[in-house]
């Protein structure tokens, strides 16, 4: 998968992409950071399901998901990030549409992923997206906040289902 309209450019993700999805990550103030090597991991084991935003040479955004196996119509978004400077001009929504149209995605009618209570942002992204597929938004329990270790002090994380979409419909979505 590559896309490219604008300066910014989509692809799926190798090994050399781990550590700077690690960067915007650890840069972003927000997301949970995981270890370098998780994220080396998922770009090399996991990259038909992952996407990088390019400009410049530089990853200024990502995606990183997997199908679960066990609800084989579903896709899981597991983390979204751009770049502080580059956030509010459409590109959360291209990384998104990227994500959907990638090998690893095709043929999913759902999209699921999990948003704090607190992260209005994240809610608006996947709202927005929900509407540009066509289909509805809507939110189960997922993880509570007591179930995190409790020196962590993790807010809970809600399960959101988007869909079904027809699994054509992401090819209509423009990266
Ligand atoms: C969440 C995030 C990826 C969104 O990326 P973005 O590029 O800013 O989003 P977009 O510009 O594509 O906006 C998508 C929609 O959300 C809305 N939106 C974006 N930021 C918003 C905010 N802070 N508050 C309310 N709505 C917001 C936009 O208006 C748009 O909605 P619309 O199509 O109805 O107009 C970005 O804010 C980010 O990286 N945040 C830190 C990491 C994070 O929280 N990730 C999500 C949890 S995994």
């Amino acid at each position: 998968m590559n896309a490219k309209s604008d300066s910014i450019s989509f692809r799926n993700p190798s090994t050399e992409d781990g550590a700077a999805i690690w960067r915007v990550v650890k840069e972003s103030g927000v997301l949970d950071l995981n270890s370098a090597y998780m994220y080396m991991l998922l770009a090399r084991e996991f990259s038909d399901t992952c996407v990088v935003a390019e400009h410049d040479n530089s990853v200024v955004g990502f995606v990183t998901g997997f199908r679960p196996p066990q609800r084989p119509d579903s896709v899981f978004l597991w983390q979204v990030g751009v770049d502080a400077s580059m956030r509010g001009a459409g590109l959360g929504k291209r990384l998104l549409a990227a994500f959907l149209q990638s090998p690893g995605v095709r043929g999913a009618t759902m999209l699921e992923t999990t948003i704090s209570p607190s992260n209005e942002a994240s809610k608006a992204l996947f709202t927005a997206i929900a509407r540009e597929l066509g289909t509805g938004i809507r939110q189960a329990e997922g993880f509570r906040s007591d179930q995190f270790p409790p020196e962590g002090d993790h807010e809970a994380e809600d399960w959101y289902f988007i869909g079904p979409f027809n699994p054509s419909a992401p090819t209509q979505l423009k990266p």
